[in-house]
Protein backbone atom coordinates (compact mmCIF):
# COMPACT_ATOMS: atom_id res chain seq x y z
CA UNK A 1 0.00 0.00 0.00
CA UNK A 2 1.14 3.48 -0.80
CA UNK A 3 -0.70 6.45 1.80
CA UNK A 4 -0.30 9.69 -0.07
CA UNK A 5 -1.20 12.63 2.46
CA UNK A 6 -2.08 15.99 0.16
CA UNK A 7 -2.87 18.73 1.96
CA UNK A 8 -6.17 19.45 0.51
CA UNK A 9 -9.50 17.53 -0.89
CA UNK A 10 -8.71 19.30 -4.14
CA UNK A 11 -5.25 18.09 -4.28
CA UNK A 12 -7.12 14.24 -3.76
CA UNK A 13 -8.99 14.98 -6.75
CA UNK A 14 -6.27 16.45 -9.32
CA UNK A 15 -4.08 13.76 -8.23
CA UNK A 16 -6.84 10.74 -8.44
CA UNK A 17 -7.61 12.65 -11.51
CA UNK A 18 -3.88 11.96 -12.47
CA UNK A 19 -3.83 8.88 -12.29
CA UNK A 20 -7.39 8.17 -14.34
CA UNK A 21 -6.11 10.56 -17.20
CA UNK A 22 -3.02 8.47 -17.37
CA UNK A 23 -4.77 4.95 -17.79
CA UNK A 24 -7.51 6.67 -20.12
CA UNK A 25 -4.78 7.95 -22.70
CA UNK A 26 -3.22 4.21 -22.43
CA UNK A 27 -5.63 3.27 -24.48
CA UNK A 28 -8.96 0.85 -23.99
CA UNK A 29 -9.47 0.45 -20.55
CA UNK A 30 -11.70 -0.76 -18.12
CA UNK A 31 -12.52 1.91 -15.07
CA UNK A 32 -13.97 0.95 -11.69
CA UNK A 33 -16.18 4.01 -10.59
CA UNK A 34 -17.60 4.40 -7.26
CA UNK A 35 -20.52 7.30 -6.19
CA UNK A 36 -20.88 8.96 -2.85
CA UNK A 37 -19.24 12.80 -2.15
CA UNK A 38 -15.78 11.45 -1.95
CA UNK A 39 -14.77 11.18 -5.84
CA UNK A 40 -17.12 13.68 -6.79
CA UNK A 41 -14.58 16.48 -7.15
CA UNK A 42 -12.06 13.31 -9.09
CA UNK A 43 -15.09 13.65 -11.53
CA UNK A 44 -15.44 17.41 -11.72
CA UNK A 45 -11.70 17.30 -12.98
CA UNK A 46 -11.86 14.76 -15.74
CA UNK A 47 -14.68 16.64 -16.66
CA UNK A 48 -12.82 19.72 -17.12
CA UNK A 49 -9.87 17.99 -18.58
CA UNK A 50 -12.31 16.33 -21.02
CA UNK A 51 -13.67 19.93 -21.41
CA UNK A 52 -10.84 21.73 -22.04
CA UNK A 53 -7.77 19.28 -22.80
CA UNK A 54 -9.11 16.87 -25.03
CA UNK A 55 -9.41 13.76 -22.65
CA UNK A 56 -11.82 11.20 -24.40
CA UNK A 57 -13.57 8.47 -22.55
CA UNK A 58 -14.59 7.00 -26.01
CA UNK A 59 -11.68 3.87 -26.05
CA UNK A 60 -13.20 3.49 -22.16
CA UNK A 61 -15.62 0.97 -20.44
CA UNK A 62 -16.61 1.53 -17.01
CA UNK A 63 -18.29 -0.94 -14.16
CA UNK A 64 -20.10 0.69 -11.15
CA UNK A 65 -19.22 -0.48 -7.36
CA UNK A 66 -22.96 -1.07 -6.46
CA UNK A 67 -26.66 0.06 -6.67
CA UNK A 68 -29.35 -0.05 -4.09
CA UNK A 69 -31.96 -3.09 -4.31
CA UNK A 70 -35.30 -1.70 -5.23
CA UNK A 71 -34.73 1.35 -7.08
CA UNK A 72 -35.28 1.85 -10.13
CA UNK A 73 -32.51 3.09 -12.05
CA UNK A 74 -34.57 6.64 -13.19
CA UNK A 75 -35.09 7.14 -9.59
CA UNK A 76 -32.74 10.02 -8.78
CA UNK A 77 -30.42 8.16 -5.94
CA UNK A 78 -30.12 5.32 -7.62
CA UNK A 79 -26.26 4.97 -8.57
CA UNK A 80 -27.04 4.19 -12.12
CA UNK A 81 -28.71 8.03 -12.28
CA UNK A 82 -26.14 9.50 -9.89
CA UNK A 83 -22.87 8.04 -11.86
CA UNK A 84 -24.50 9.25 -15.21
CA UNK A 85 -25.87 12.99 -13.16
CA UNK A 86 -22.06 13.35 -11.69
CA UNK A 87 -19.56 12.06 -13.92
CA UNK A 88 -20.45 10.01 -17.45
CA UNK A 89 -23.30 11.99 -19.27
CA UNK A 90 -20.76 15.00 -19.33
CA UNK A 91 -17.08 12.84 -21.14
CA UNK A 92 -17.98 11.07 -23.92
CA UNK A 93 -18.28 7.12 -23.20
CA UNK A 94 -19.58 5.15 -25.65
CA UNK A 95 -23.04 3.88 -25.49
CA UNK A 96 -23.60 0.95 -23.64
CA UNK A 97 -20.37 1.31 -21.70
CA UNK A 98 -21.07 2.52 -18.89
CA UNK A 99 -22.34 -0.64 -16.47
CA UNK A 100 -24.10 -1.43 -13.31
CA UNK A 101 -26.07 -3.38 -11.28
CA UNK A 102 -30.25 -3.20 -11.39
CA UNK A 103 -31.59 -2.83 -8.80
CA UNK A 104 -35.13 -4.10 -10.08
CA UNK A 105 -33.89 -7.51 -10.67
CA UNK A 106 -36.23 -10.21 -9.98
CA UNK A 107 -33.43 -12.56 -9.09
CA UNK A 108 -30.79 -10.68 -7.64
CA UNK A 109 -28.02 -13.61 -7.05
CA UNK A 110 -28.54 -14.16 -11.04
CA UNK A 111 -28.15 -10.17 -11.15
CA UNK A 112 -24.52 -10.61 -8.92
CA UNK A 113 -23.40 -13.85 -11.14
CA UNK A 114 -24.12 -12.04 -14.30
CA UNK A 115 -22.40 -8.90 -13.41
CA UNK A 116 -19.18 -10.56 -12.49
CA UNK A 117 -18.99 -12.55 -16.06
CA UNK A 118 -19.92 -8.93 -17.74
CA UNK A 119 -16.85 -7.76 -15.72
CA UNK A 120 -14.64 -10.68 -16.41
CA UNK A 121 -16.07 -10.50 -20.38
CA UNK A 122 -14.66 -6.96 -20.28
CA UNK A 123 -11.08 -8.11 -19.34
CA UNK A 124 -11.38 -7.26 -15.27
CA UNK A 125 -11.23 -3.32 -13.82
CA UNK A 126 -7.65 -1.75 -14.59
CA UNK A 127 -8.18 0.99 -12.65
CA UNK A 128 -10.79 1.09 -9.52
CA UNK A 129 -11.92 4.49 -7.75
CA UNK A 130 -13.13 3.79 -3.91
CA UNK A 131 -14.56 5.44 -1.01
CA UNK A 132 -14.38 4.14 2.29
CA UNK A 133 -17.48 4.61 5.02
CA UNK A 134 -17.45 5.82 8.16
CA UNK A 135 -17.39 2.51 9.50
CA UNK A 136 -14.44 0.72 7.07
CA UNK A 137 -16.94 -0.20 3.89
CA UNK A 138 -15.56 -0.56 0.31
CA UNK A 139 -18.23 -0.65 -2.42
CA UNK A 140 -21.02 -1.40 0.29
CA UNK A 141 -19.22 -4.24 1.63
CA UNK A 142 -20.35 -3.48 5.48
CA UNK A 143 -18.42 -5.24 8.70
CA UNK A 144 -17.88 -8.68 8.46
CA UNK A 145 -18.39 -9.22 4.95
CA UNK A 146 -15.99 -12.05 3.96
CA UNK A 147 -12.87 -10.88 2.25
CA UNK A 148 -13.12 -13.36 -0.37
CA UNK A 149 -16.86 -12.09 -1.42
CA UNK A 150 -18.30 -11.82 -4.73
CA UNK A 151 -20.97 -9.20 -6.05
CA UNK A 152 -23.90 -9.92 -4.02
CA UNK A 153 -26.76 -8.65 -1.90
CA UNK A 154 -26.01 -7.32 1.19
CA UNK A 155 -28.20 -5.73 4.14
CA UNK A 156 -26.47 -1.73 5.18
CA UNK A 157 -26.28 -1.45 8.65
CA UNK A 158 -27.80 1.76 10.43
CA UNK A 159 -24.58 3.48 10.72
CA UNK A 160 -24.62 3.42 6.43
CA UNK A 161 -28.24 4.37 6.28
CA UNK A 162 -27.59 7.53 8.79
CA UNK A 163 -24.63 8.61 6.94
CA UNK A 164 -26.51 8.21 3.42
CA UNK A 165 -29.93 9.80 4.65
CA UNK A 166 -28.54 13.30 3.16
CA UNK A 167 -29.29 12.14 0.02
CA UNK A 168 -32.42 11.33 0.14
CA UNK A 169 -35.80 13.37 1.35
CA UNK A 170 -36.31 10.80 4.42
CA UNK A 171 -33.75 8.76 6.53
CA UNK A 172 -36.39 5.65 5.67
CA UNK A 173 -36.01 6.12 2.48
CA UNK A 174 -32.54 5.00 2.31
CA UNK A 175 -33.05 1.11 1.47
CA UNK A 176 -32.21 -1.49 3.61
CA UNK A 177 -30.46 -3.73 0.74
CA UNK A 178 -27.85 -3.26 -1.88
CA UNK A 179 -26.09 -5.14 -4.26
CA UNK A 180 -22.38 -4.74 -4.07
CA UNK A 181 -19.08 -5.75 -6.03
CA UNK A 182 -17.42 -8.45 -3.40
CA UNK A 183 -14.18 -7.62 -1.57
CA UNK A 184 -12.62 -10.73 -3.56
CA UNK A 185 -14.61 -8.45 -6.55
CA UNK A 186 -12.71 -5.51 -5.83
CA UNK A 187 -9.23 -7.12 -5.43
CA UNK A 188 -8.93 -8.47 -8.72
CA UNK A 189 -8.85 -4.89 -10.37
CA UNK A 190 -5.33 -4.39 -11.29
CA UNK A 191 -4.97 -0.87 -9.66
CA UNK A 192 -6.65 0.24 -6.59
CA UNK A 193 -6.95 3.99 -5.90
CA UNK A 194 -8.89 4.29 -2.08
CA UNK A 195 -9.82 8.11 -1.81
CA UNK A 196 -10.55 9.70 1.50
CA UNK A 197 -11.17 13.44 2.87
CA UNK A 198 -12.33 14.90 6.19
CA UNK A 199 -11.85 14.05 9.70
CA UNK A 200 -15.20 11.92 9.65
CA UNK A 201 -12.89 9.48 7.63
CA UNK A 202 -9.98 9.57 10.23
CA UNK A 203 -10.57 6.69 12.28
CA UNK A 204 -11.91 4.11 9.30
CA UNK A 205 -8.57 5.43 7.43
CA UNK A 206 -6.13 4.80 10.51
CA UNK A 207 -8.03 1.06 10.72
CA UNK A 208 -8.06 0.11 6.92
CA UNK A 209 -4.56 1.12 6.52
CA UNK A 210 -2.48 0.49 9.95
CA UNK A 211 -5.19 -2.16 11.62
CA UNK A 212 -4.50 -5.82 11.05
CA UNK A 213 -6.41 -7.16 8.04
CA UNK A 214 -9.93 -8.19 10.03
CA UNK A 215 -13.36 -8.67 8.16
CA UNK A 216 -14.71 -5.85 10.69
CA UNK A 217 -12.66 -2.99 8.53
CA UNK A 218 -13.78 -4.25 5.15
CA UNK A 219 -11.25 -2.20 3.80
CA UNK A 220 -8.16 -2.98 5.59
CA UNK A 221 -8.77 -6.16 3.12
CA UNK A 222 -6.95 -3.95 0.47
CA UNK A 223 -3.83 -4.82 2.44
CA UNK A 224 -3.64 -7.93 0.26
CA UNK A 225 -3.79 -6.43 -3.30
CA UNK A 226 -0.37 -5.56 -4.75
CA UNK A 227 -1.28 -2.36 -6.08
CA UNK A 228 -2.94 -0.11 -3.70
CA UNK A 229 -2.80 4.09 -3.64
CA UNK A 230 -4.28 5.45 -0.35
CA UNK A 231 -5.10 8.99 -1.09
CA UNK A 232 -6.05 11.25 1.95
CA UNK A 233 -6.50 14.96 2.82
CA UNK A 234 -4.55 15.72 6.42
CA UNK A 235 -8.12 15.36 8.09
CA UNK A 236 -8.34 11.98 6.94
CA UNK A 237 -4.63 11.25 7.75
CA UNK A 238 -4.72 12.94 10.86
CA UNK A 239 -5.30 9.25 13.54
CA UNK A 240 -2.34 7.78 11.17
CA UNK A 241 0.47 6.61 13.40
CA UNK A 242 3.09 6.36 10.60
CA UNK A 243 2.60 9.64 8.73
CA UNK A 244 6.07 11.37 8.93
CA UNK A 245 7.37 7.80 6.99
CA UNK A 246 4.43 7.90 4.45
CA UNK A 247 5.06 11.51 3.37
CA UNK A 248 9.14 11.09 3.75
CA UNK A 249 8.66 7.99 1.39
CA UNK A 250 6.56 9.83 -0.89
CA UNK A 251 8.70 12.80 -1.41
CA UNK A 252 11.77 11.11 -2.01
CA UNK A 253 9.81 8.65 -4.66
CA UNK A 254 11.46 8.82 -8.11
CA UNK A 255 8.91 10.69 -10.12
CA UNK A 256 9.09 8.00 -13.12
CA UNK A 257 7.54 5.37 -10.55
CA UNK A 258 3.54 7.27 -11.02
CA UNK A 259 0.94 5.71 -8.91
C1 LIG B 1 -21.37 4.82 0.04
C2 LIG B 1 -20.90 4.00 -1.16
C3 LIG B 1 -19.41 3.81 -1.14
C4 LIG B 1 -18.78 5.12 -0.68
C5 LIG B 1 -19.10 5.34 0.76
C6 LIG B 1 -18.65 6.69 1.28
O1 LIG B 1 -22.40 4.30 0.75
N1 LIG B 1 -21.50 2.74 -1.36
O2 LIG B 1 -18.94 3.43 -2.42
O3 LIG B 1 -17.39 5.05 -0.82
O4 LIG B 1 -20.42 5.05 1.06
O5 LIG B 1 -19.50 7.72 0.88
P1 LIG B 1 -19.06 9.22 0.85
O6 LIG B 1 -18.00 9.34 -0.20
O7 LIG B 1 -20.29 9.99 0.48
O8 LIG B 1 -18.55 9.55 2.19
Amino acid sequence: MEIIILPTPADVARTAADAIEEQVRRGPCVLGLATGSTPLGTYQELIERHRTGGLSFAQAHAFLLDEYVGLPSAHPQSYHSVIRDEFTASVDFGADAVHGLDGMAEDPQAEAEQYEARIAGAGGVDLQILGIGTDGHVGFNEPMSSLGSRTRIKTLTRQTRQDNARFFDSPNDVPDHVLTQGLGTIREARHLLLLAMGEAKAEAIAAAVEGPVAAICPASALQLHPHVSVLVDEAAASLLAHRDYYTDTFGRKPAWQGL
